[in-house]
């Protein structure tokens, strides 16, 4: 496994790879690496040439008051788990050379971005789309695997993608949860004992609210209400971001539930902490 930390040998590395012919599996990541991104790994290996992962934890999509400081680095367990899973290239680019000086650039993904998280995080998902941009076209891979924990990040992204004509293919997978069903993240690390024990009510909650769907009788305003209540029954949530359901599409909050896909999509604040989560429900 070769590690990369200048964007320039990434790049020429990459078009070395893809003049044999090689395909490549691309992977970004902010590091402390856990089963959610090992799943990623594993799938861009069993369906690649090549894999590339990257770790940098990008400033630009973090906002001022935000845990930029505080986000967990791990670097050489990270080095660690990517060798075991037999990765071909691991690119830590520093932030000086990814942001030089006059760095100027942002895209943004018109309302996709204002939506959602975009509402509580203002800038974070043309950081997002900046740096993947960057690293897309450092890597120039011919799969890029995100995960659906971060939901509005893959539309995001896919749009993206498809907006500007860029020549990769996005590939969603699952969300890995630990065994009582607490979505896998790098931010579960800030949990004490008590809030790692109160934040299982996100996936308990959504759970509910789709055997709701299923009835086929539930009626959106009333699957909010329900979403909402049983959050506040947590006293370690301190604010509900947002829990409502949404069109998977387009990210709007739904009235009427005349879709075949729901998207039910929480973000909430325990303790210091803000968690997300979300549960795709398919009504055909
Ligand atoms: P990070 O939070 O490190 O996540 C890297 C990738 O792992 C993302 O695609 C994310 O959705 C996925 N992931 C995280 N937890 C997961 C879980 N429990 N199950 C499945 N996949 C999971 O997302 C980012 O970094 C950054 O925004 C990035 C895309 C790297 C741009 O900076």
């Amino acid at each position: 496994m070769e590690i990369i930390r200048i964007p320039r040998i990434m790049q020429n590395t990459s078009r070395k790879y893809l003049q044999k012919g090689q395909s490549i599996g691309f992977v970004p990541t902010m590091g402390a690496l856990h089963e959610g991104h090992l799943s990623l790994i594993r799938r861009a290996r069993a369906e690649n040439d090549i894999v590339v992962v990257s770790i940098f934890v990008n400033p630009k999509q973090f906002g001022p008051a935000e845990d930029f400081t505080a986000y967990p680095r791990d670097t050489d367990n990270d080095i660690a788990k990517v060798r075991e899973l037999g990765i071909d290239t691991l690119f830590i680019p520093e932030a000086s050379l990814m942001y030089p000086e006059g760095f100027a650039t942002g895209i943004s993904v018109g309302m996709l971005s204002g939506r959602l998280c975009g509402l509580f995080r203002a800038g974070h998902f043309m950081g997002v789309a900046t740096v993947v941009t960057k690293l897309l076209n450092l890597v120039s891979p011919t799969r890029s695997y995100f995960g659906q924990k971060d939901f509005q990040q893959t539309v995001v992204i896919s749009r993206m993608v498809k907006d500007l004509n860029m020549n990769v293919e996005i590939v969603v997978c699952p969300t890995v949860r630990e065994i009582d069903g607490l979505a896998m993240s790098s931010r579960n690390r800030y949990l004490t004992l008590e809030e790692r024990t109160g934040a299982t009510v996100l996936y308990r909650t959504m759970t509910l609210v789709s055997a709701a769907l299923h009835t086929g009788t539930a009626v959106a305003a009333g699957l909010k209400e329900m979403l909402q209540s049983e959050l506040k029954r947590e006293p370690l949530i301190t604010a509900i971001d947002y829990a409502s359901l949404y069109s998977p599409e387009t990210l709007e909050e739904l009235q009427e539930l005349d879709g075949k896909e729901v998207l039910i999509a929480i973000a909430v604040r325990l303790g210091r902490t803000r968690l997300i989560d979300n549960l795709l429900v398919n009504l055909s």
